[in-house]
């Protein structure tokens, strides 16, 4: 499901086109490549649209401004089709009746798409937006709302839509399935938003759609239905949260909003990839089997928040697909000479896909001749455009520079790699695919339920929050999250801490353990929950205080550690996406009790585009 766009509708008797804009405006951080709106006027639906910032749009409608007192507006974050003017929104159909905004991915499009064009529909874009458009075309019986509800019925996947028609324009219709969506009602006029800060300016009288169900629009008039016809009453929700709040959602931090949206975008990044336990992604991954046979090694190069989910990476591949695996940090790999082959499959993974020295790596690695497969969050970016294959992560746009929901969801692309290359290749029993496969889709509810309960990590957050030095240690796939869990303390709260392998501790590093000092210990990896508890004893017997980390339900560690906290059990080789939440949680803990700007954190930036 596409994790973010902004929409927003307008009917009223004001001049529609700066309502449209200020919506968008407060709506950008759900999305930003590419931006536009349509306007009723006299008989026809005018559209300004264009790649780019909201400013780009800004600039069209400053030039040729768009008069009228209905309209709709989008501002998008690319999943079908790269940003460009034909792929931003509204789309319209071929006789211009209709005009659609989009958020959400309707999963059938490609089969409605070739339905249509046999019947002789022509597509301006890439989209899967503009396949409604037509859709509605069509099915047009003389009734927008019903013409609605039975092209609602052919659509599968999440949408959250808002359309305009120039056969009736008095009504707006909106439409939620999976995806956001609100109706502002106002004096003579209402509003359609993906979100509340979009329409707070004008009203804090809100109805907020549930799934399934569609809004009817007027100047004067708010109606609600199922998508099946059937009435809906509900009650106005009233609004008291200001703008800055409203965008984070009511959280107060990008952060802290991100690590909540992570259920999401794990369930996102699975979905349409997925499907009664097998992982298919050759939708994505233009490589043929014969092709992924002959590679013979695999290079996975990042930088920061990503390295660590190569790391994760190295084993998963390495376990499931028998194909060995090195991890490089971006900056080094790029000078150290690396042995590349056409027969070496390089993966990049870069949540910006801007960042330089992934790029630099990516560019070097084509030019040695190897194939390059890129993991990212952003569609339309350098790593999306120059990977020779690109496996995208659905975890929206992160503001906050600590990065969350994208490394959670590098993890589970990294999982769907390492299951469909195993498939493909026949290096794995299928039943031990279908264990993975089936504790897959349960994550995101176990991710939700530690989300739930975090006050202990708080707790101990104000606790450490005094100290200036600490220590994380974890084996096995622990060691790549706590190196995680110790840079996400570092880049917001300041504290210098390091993050080691349990058992290289008495090599050196346990000089260093003494009195007092707070150590973080992930113990959830069972083929070494013995040895880890041995290295938690070394750690205690010269003083620490020592939190752990384990698996509910594994009692032992509670009398090893001072402070005990849990994770809901899953296979040793997915612990990584529950761990690491409970260490997102007390950096956030640990930052906010030192009272330091979180989501903008010193001398750091979101994506780093120079060496
Ligand atoms: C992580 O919290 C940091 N913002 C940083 O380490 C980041 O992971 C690194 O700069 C890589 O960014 P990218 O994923 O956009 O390439």
């Amino acid at each position: 499901m596409k994790p973010m766009c902004g929409i927003v509708g307008y009917i009223g008797q004001k001049q529609a086109q700066n309502i449209l804009l200020e919506g968008l405006r407060k709506l950008e951080y759900r999305g930003y490549d590419s931006a536009g709106i349509a306007v009723y006027n006299d008989g026809k639906l005018n559209v300004k649209k264009t790649k780019g910032p909201l400013s780009a749009l800004q600039q069209l409608t400053d030039k040729d401004p768009l008069s009228g007192e209905m309209g709709i507006g989008h501002t998008r974050w690319a999943t079908h089709g790269k940003p460009s003017d034909e792929n931003s929104h509204p789309h319209m159909d071929e006789k211009q009746q209709f005009s659609i905004v989009h958020n959400g991915i309707i999963e059938n499009y490609l089969d409605i798409k070739e339905e249509l064009q046999e019947k002789g529909y022509t597509f301006a874009s890439e989209t899967d937006t503009e396949v409604i458009a037509h859709l509605l075309s069509e099915l047009y019986d003389g009734d927008l709302v019903s013409t609605v509800q039975k092209a609602v019925k052919r659509m599968e996947g999440a949408y959250a839509l808002a359309i305009a028609n120039v056969m009736e324009p008095d009504k707006l219709v909106a439409v939620r399935l999976a995806s956001p969506l609100i109706v502002g009602v106002g004096d003579g006029e209402n509003f359609i938003a993906s979100d509340i800060p979009a329409i707070l300016e004008h009203t804090r009288d809100v109805y907020v759609l549930n799934d399934g169900e569609m809004a009817v629009l007027t100047q004067d008039r708010v109606e609600l239905f199922t998508t099946d016809g059937t009435p809906v009453n509900r009650d106005m929700l009233h609004v008291t949260w200001d703008a800055a709040t409203a965008e984070k959602d009511g959280y107060e931090h990008f952060m802290l909003k991100e690590i909540h949206e992570q259920p999401k975008a794990i369930r996102d990044t699975l979905a349409a990839r997925l499907k009664e336990g097998v992982v298919d992604l050759s939708r994505e991954i233009s490589l043929t089997p014969e092709e992924l046979k002959r590679f013979d090694k695999v290079h996975i190069v990042a930088c920061g928040t990503a390295y660590h989910a190569g790391l994760i990476g190295k084993s998963v591949i390495e376990s499931l697909v028998r194909i060995p695996v090195e991890v490089d940090i971006a900056s080094e790999y790029r000078y150290r000479n690396p042995i590349l082959t056409p027969s070496t499959l390089v993966i990049v993974i870069s949540q910006s896909g801007e960042t330089a020295d992934t790029l630099a790596a990516l560019r070097e690695a084509k030019q040695a001749g190897a194939r390059v497969l890129g993991i990212t969050n952003v569609v339309g970016s350098s790593v999306a455009r120059e990977a020779d294959e690109v496996l995208m992560t659905w975890a929206g746009p992160e503001i906050a520079v600590a990065s969350t929901k994208a490394y959670t969801s590098q993890l589970i692309a990294i999982y769907l790699l390492g299951l469909y290359l195993a498939r493909v290749l026949g290096t794995q029993p299928e039943e031990q695919l279908l264990e993975v496969t089936e504790a897959l889709p349960r994550l995101s509810e176990q991710v939700k339920s530690i989300l739930e309960d975090h006050g202990s990590i708080r707790k101990f957050a104000e606790k450490i929050a005094q100290h200036e030095n600490l220590f994380f240690i974890g084996r096995g796939l622990d060691y790549p999250v706590v190196l995680e869990g110790s840079l996400k303390l570092k880049e917001i709260s300041y504290i210098h801490s390091e993050a080691y392998a349990a058992g290289e501790l008495k090599h050196g590093t346990l000089a260093l353990i003494e009195e007092g000092i707070p150590v973080i210990a992930l113990a959830t990896q069972q083929a070494v929950h013995d040895k880890m508890v041995s290295n938690i004893i070394e750690v205690k017997a010269r003083g620490a205080h020592v939190l752990g980390l384990g698996l509910e339900g594994r009692t032992d560690l509670d009398r090893s550690v001072d402070e005990h906290i849990t994770i809901p059990e899953t296979l040793s080789l997915l612990t990584p996406v529950l761990s690491v939440i409970p260490l997102q949680l007390l950096a956030y803990y640990t930052s906010t009790a030192r009272g330091i700007n979180v989501d903008k954190p010193r001398n750091l930036a979101k994506s780093v585009t120079v060496e």
